[in-house]
């Protein structure tokens, strides 16, 4: 005979059930379990099914309680679920123990930037021979990045650098205020704020008013160099290269200088080494000439030092520039500058 479905019988069910949860003690019990109350054809669902036999006032109270109990019925399970997980763990930590001596997971491990690691490499052979190292502000005055290192207005030799100027022209139509194209504004910098002798090295940023390809960026870095004293000549401009030629690209190395122009140096050089690559012979690396230039030098213009009022009489001095990135992709034969700083870790992780 079919039970009569009641309030009665739903709290029975329920009962039930929930005795029954509380020895399900393993996932198997527990679905099984899930399955018998709650699954299609389970008791709760059975009595949900049943509803439809009453009479409405009778079905709105029971369905109530058939809801109800559906709820706390799963609820119910939920609990059961996380008690045996917490218990199961607990267990664990009783009965098993944790080597704290094992190796741990290895930890990423970042690195320096490829043009810092040739930047400090330079400055630690300059550093060596007795250089100290300064830096300077990227946004300089035209006085310092032009006018002080013997370029005035309206020469020609400012064709040399694309400038990028960051203040509005005046009513002259002038604009003074630039970021620096190259490092040599801080020779006039330090020598207007110290006394001879002189010897510093200025590694750092600059930027030209410049599209970009393999071999030009519009930021880059360079290392200029500053030596003044009374009685410095070519030789020692030409021995302190040597020595920071052989230092970065090998023992070997030989050196070649050829007369260039720079408007702040008089003579003006240019440094080339012989190829690392082909030790001469010609390859693409050194464009089958043997040669690679590096840096451009010169003994510092007499207009510079009484510029910055050093008596031009008394003492001498040579200045030299090179770009960071340049020397780094000679050194790691890297043929497209603007991989420094595209951002891509399948490069920069080489380093
Ligand atoms: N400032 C020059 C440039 O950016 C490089 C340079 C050349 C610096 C000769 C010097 C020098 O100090 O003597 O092209």
């Amino acid at each position: 005979m079919r039970e009569e479905l009641s309030v009665d019988t739903v709290e029975q069910v329920k009962l039930q059930a929930f005795q029954e949860l509380e020895s399900a003690s393993d996932d198997a019990a527990l679905e099984q379990w899930r399955v018998a109350y709650l699954g299609r054809s389970g008791k709760i669902t059975q009595l949900l099914r049943g509803l439809g036999a009453l009479d409405p006032d009778e079905r709105r109270v029971v369905g109530a309680a058939a809801n109800k109990a559906k709820g706390v019925l799963s609820d119910g399970l939920d609990l059961r679920i996380k008690a045996l997980k917490d218990a199961l763990l607990a267990g664990r930590l009783d009965t098993e123990s944790i080597d704290v001596t094992l190796p741990g997971l290895p930890a990423p491990q970042g690195r320096l930037h490829p043009i810092t690691q040739t930047r400090r490499e330079i400055e630690e052979a300059f550093v060596a021979m007795g250089f100290e190292v300064r830096e300077g502000p990227e946004v300089e005055w035209d006085r310092y990045n032009f006018d002080m290192l013997n370029i005035p207005k309206e020469h020609p030799a400012r064709d040399m650098w694309d400038t990028m100027w960051v203040d509005n022209e005046n009513a002259e139509g002038e604009r003074s205020m630039l970021l620096r194209t190259h490092t040599s504004p801080m020779q006039a910098r330090i020598m207007e704020a110290t006394e001879p002798p002189v010897r510093v090295i200025v590694p750092g940023k600059v930027y030209r008013y410049e599209a970009t390809d393999p071999t030009h960026e519009w930021h880059f870095q360079q290392v200029e160099g500053l030596a003044v004293d009374e009685g410095i000549t070519l030789a020692n401009l030409k021995g302190t290269l040597f020595e920071f030629a052989r230092r970065v690209f090998g023992e070997e190395r030989k050196v070649r200088f050829r007369c260039d122009f720079f408007p702040f140096v008089e003579p003006g050089v240019d440094m080339s080494i012989d190829c690392f690559k082909c030790g001469g012979d010609g390859c693409h690396i050194c464009g089958h000439t043997g040669w690679i230039e590096i840096l451009g030098a010169g003994m510092v213009h007499p207009n510079v030092l009484s510029g910055v009022g050093y008596d031009p009489q008394k003492y001498t001095g040579f200045a030299f520039g090179m770009g960071v990135e340049r020397i780094a992709m000679l050194k790691y034969g890297i043929d497209d500058v603007r991989n420094f700083y595209a951002n891509d870790l399948r490069f920069l992780s080489q380093f």
